[in-house]
This record gives C-alpha cells, structure tokens and sequence, in this order.
C-alpha cells in the first residue's frame, strides 16, 4: 500500500467543498436518465474507417453479444442483493451489504468506495481513501445493478480533482494528470467536507498513477454505455477531461516507439517492480483508453485534432503489440535463435534482445499451444514475465486478435495450478526472488517471493479474468475460477490478496474486507449470469487492424 501514514499533508492540494470550481459541474449531478430510446449506439467503430468530419457516436448499432446474448444498454434495476434470478449464492447478499458499508459521502451523495473497511488493520495508511482504480469494479457492479447515480457523482468529482494545480516539491504535474485517490474529511463542528487528494505526492516513490486517467475513461464510457446517458460524456467538461488526460500521452517527444514510455509503480502494481518503460498493464490500458475515447470524443473545433493523433497511434500501437509484445511457442523459439548486432532496417531482432537473457522458466512455462503478451518491451530487454491485469485488458479491448485472445486463454488453461492454483488470479507470473528480487524490487520486504505484486494472487483480478472468459467464449473457465473463490472469500473476510505458489495463504499484510476484492465477485458473478453486461467493459474486435507480420507465428496462421 503506498502513501504517507496518517493524515496527507497538502498544500497545493486542499480544497474546499464550498469552492467555486463544484459549482459549474453542478448542473450535470442531475440524476442519470435511463432513456433506452434516446441511446444512440455506443459502440465501437473501426479506427480506420473513421472520417474525422463524422461523430463517433453515431450510426454505429453493432452491440456486442455474447454467446448470442443480448447488449448490455438495458440494465434493469434490481434488489440491492444483486440480479441473479436462480439461487443466488448466499455470498452475494453479503459482498452487496460490504460493497454499501464501503461508500464514501460528499455532502450527503455517494461518490466512492474506500479501498478497504478493516476495522482490525493496525495501520490505516491510504486504504481509507477511495482510489480510482479500485472503485472501477465497485462501478461496475452497481452500473450493473441499475445503480449509475454514484458512478456519475465520482466521474465528477475526480473531473473535478483533474483541475488542481498539483506538485511534488517545486515541480508541476500535467494539467491532465488524474489523482490516484481522494479522501473525504469531515468537519462536524463547521459542517463542511473537505477533500484530499494525492497524485502521487503523498505516495511512497512519489509516482504519479498513470492508469488512473485512463480507467477514467474507461469507466465513462462503461457509465455511458450501460445507461445511454450521453449528456455526461458529452458534457464541455468531460470532453476538456479526456482531452487533458490524452494530451498527455499523445505529445510528441523522442520516442521511437508508439508505447508509453513509464516510471517504476505507476499503476495496480505501486511499488518497484522491475515495471518502468513499457510494461504491459499500462499500454493495453491506454490503448483502450484511447478506444473508447474515440468513441466519445466529439470531433469539433477542440476535439478534431486529438481526433487525429488518436487514430493514428491506435495504428502504431496495435501493431507493435502483437508484433513484438506476442510470445508463443514460435516466437520464442524464434528469440531463441536471434542474431544479435544487427544493423539497419532489414533486422529480425530489432531490440537486440541477447537470446541468453531468456529465463530458463519460459522454456517450461510456455505450452505448445497458447500464448501472451509479455511484460515488458524495450532495448534489449523483454520482461518475460506473466501480467495478469494487461493480458485480460488486452482481450476485453480488442488489443489482442481473437487468435491471440483464444491463445491467452489457452495459456491460462494449461497452466491453470500456476496462474490460477487456489486462488485466482495471480498478478504476476513467476516471483522475483534471491538476488534478482533485491536488485530489482531494492530489497522490498512487502514484495517477497509469492507475496503482495510479487507473485501474490488478487481475487480483485476475477472480474477481468470472468470478462476475458466470457468474451472469449470459455464461460466455464470463470465458473471455475469463481467456485475457488467462493470456497474461501467470505471465510477470510475479503482479502486484499492471498500468498504463496499456489496462492493458499491469506497475504501477510493483506487488508480484511477490500472492497476491490468485494466487487471484484460481485461484477463477475453478474457478468456470468447475465453475459450481456459484459457490453460495458469490452470492445470489438476492429478487424482493419490485422498485423502484417512477416515472420512465422502460430497465431497469424
Ligand atoms: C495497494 C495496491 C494498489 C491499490 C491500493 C488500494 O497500494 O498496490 O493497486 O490501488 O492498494 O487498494
């Protein structure tokens, strides 16, 4: 868990909820409308096709389905003890009443979830705050259970975040830059709430979240998809939100490759990781950040230009993921034989990766069918390692091919007791441990071998990996990963996540009753009985973007 203990100490950072800025978003804290017949499609449209004079929004009616079910637009209200109609597991009216324990007010409407309700934990740290990334499931639960007032009420207060002027020490954030989390401070004696957000200048490394922005997005068009309430979205301000958040990432620089180039922590994964440069969790999330921004993105006077940008690097972009991020059996034993020192454009080992860097771990791990995207990609260096969070976006966002996609679930059966083992999901596959473990992590006792980022399983990864499956068609892999969590979640009250090769133990300094890991079941026990849902979170497949791959890869045949 990162940040600073006790109360974070702001400057630039404070502000008060009477101040100016709440009440030019006021108007848009209407409640949602649930107007089937005004939706406009919200899906997907091919980033090729697109004419730049026409709105993404319109015309496009091709709702995904799954296993011939119907779209996600029409989400009915349900009973707060979730929607499912056949026996529901005595479980969810529990997750449902800890999911409701976990919201967090501002002036009486619920804009969030904290990360965790342990009322044990000795040390509070920042899991008394709501972080962005992990309210996303609680998000979509409720999104699912016709619930899309807090969803909206925490789009707009984080929009709200994105307009603080942020530093660390004498330096200056972006202008676009999302917090990681917030905190509502309640003042009984003057009866005002104030709030505190942290962008990484409270965090332990002082990163700042690069997810945070783009699951931003994600989520509003997940909000805007399952209600059909496109006022949101295509509010003046969430409009400047997006385009403050992509100016970011779309600037021009020295990079040489489409990637977004990282610190160390910047996104699920917090602490050192050996996850600087390009690592995976990041790039399949700003790839579907920029997905369903297009979507959204009115091509306008202002929008016209990121518009552009946009497509373009979805181009660059997909490309150089499936081409060089993709290993399967074929392409490692192609690595495994690279030349190295090659110079000039006709290079096959175009990284330079020395084919003795690969961990002797691959060569077993990698089954004859199957494959993923590994972890990370820069010169002379491939990051072999599994990433459980970039692997599943990579399939919900259409990153992936549906070969690639049918080829990570392929990967996930056959390595099932490694990646799944008794507690879904590993984050990361395998643990850094003795020496590599103290050089890369710098001797972190949070992140030891099969613990917490290193290797530790997160029942939080259950909804993307029970999204993956049912896109891909493999509802039952879910089924199964769903029945091993329930065998323990409630008997351990909700933990942060488990340790161990196998993920047996409760982690060692896992939080009791993590709403994250709450949700997290919830979202996929809804997904798995009404697939429909599934609509909100996943994108098709854009079938202009087939790599043009000149070597051999299993998956391109
Ligand atoms: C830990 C996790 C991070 C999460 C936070 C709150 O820091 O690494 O991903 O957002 O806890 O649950």
């Amino acid at each position: 868990m990162e940040g600073a203990t006790g109360v974070m100490r702001k400057v630039a950072s404070y502000i008060s909820m009477l101040d100016d800025g709440e009440l030019d978003l006021d108007r848009l804290l209407e409640k949602p409308k649930m107007n089937i017949e005004r939706q406009r499609s919200f899906d997907e449209r091919s980033f090729s096709e697109l004419s730049i004079k026409i709105r993404p929004f319109d015309g496009f009616e091709n709702m995904f389905s799954a296993g011939g079910a119907r779209s996600g637009f029409d989400t009915p209200l349900s009973s707060a003890t979730g929607r499912n109609s056949t026996e529901p597991h005595p479980m969810i009216a529990e997750a449902w009443d800890a999911l409701r324990r976990s919201l967090v007010y501002l002036r009486g409407q619920p804009v969030g979830t904290i990360a965790a309700v342990d009322h044990a934990a000795e040390e509070v740290l920042n899991y008394d705050q709501v972080f962005l990334r992990d309210f996303v499931p609680s998000a979509l639960a409720f999104l699912m259970n016709g619930e899309p007032e807090i969803v909206k009420n925490f789009l707009l207060k984080t929009l709200l975040l994105q307009g603080w002027e942020k530093r660390v020490d004498r330096f200056q954030l972006g202008q676009g830059v999302m917090p990681a989390s917030f905190k509502i401070l309640h003042d009984p004696l003057r009866q005002v709430d104030t709030v505190v957000a942290d962008f990484g200048e409270s965090a332990i490394g002082r990163v700042a979240p690069v997810d945070s922005g783009f699951w931003w997005i994600i989520l509003l068009r997940a909000y805007t998809k399952s209600t059909g309430d496109l006022s949101l979205a295509d509010s003046p301000e969430c409009q400047k939100g997006m385009r403050l958040i992509l100016n970011l990432c779309l600037s021009e620089g020295f990079e040489t490759f489409p990637t977004l180039l990282c610190a160390d922590g910047c996104s699920m994964i917090d602490r050192r990781m050996g996850v600087y440069g390009y690592p995976i969790e990041i790039q399949a999330l700003f790839f579907m950040a920029l997905r369903c921004a297009l979507i959204m993105i009115k091509c306008d006077a202002e929008g016209k230009d990121i518009v552009e940008r946009i497509v373009k690097r979805l181009h660059a972009l997909s490309y150089h993921m499936r081409s060089y991020f993709w290993l399967d059996f074929q392409q490692l034993n192609d690595i495994y034989r690279y030349k190295t020192e090659e110079y000039s454009h006709t290079a096959v080992n175009k990284f330079n990766v020395i084919p003795h860097s690969i961990p002797e771990w691959v060569f077993d791990f990698m089954p004859t069918r199957g494959g993923y995207f590994v972890g990370n990609v820069s010169p002379a260096r491939m990051d072999f390692r599994w990433f459980a969070l970039g692997n599943c976006v990579a399939i919900l966002s259409s990153l992936a091919t549906p070969e690639q996609s049918a080829a990570i679930m392929d990967l996930i059966e056959a390595r099932w007791e490694e990646l799944v083992g008794e507690m879904p999901l590993k984050i990361t596959y395998p643990a850094l441990e003795g020496h590599e473990w103290m050089i890369v992590t710098g001797y972190d006792p949070k992140n030891t071998r099969w613990s917490y980022h290193n290797g530790g399983s997160w029942p939080v990864l259950l909804w993307l990996l029970t999204a993956a499956c049912i896109k891909t068609g493999r509802p039952q892999i879910a089924r199964q990963a769903i029945e091993l969590a329930e065998s323990r979640l409630v008997k351990d009250s909700w933990p942060e996540y488990y340790d161990g090769k196998l993920g047996r133990f409760i982690g060692k300094q896992a939080r009791k009753f993590q709403t994250w890991s709450i949700a997290g079941y919830l979202v996929a026990k809804m997904m798995l009985e009404d697939p429909s849902h599934l609509g909100m979170i996943t994108l098709e497949e854009d079938k202009t973007m087939k790599p043009i791959l000149k070597r051999s890869t299993s998956w391109t045949r």
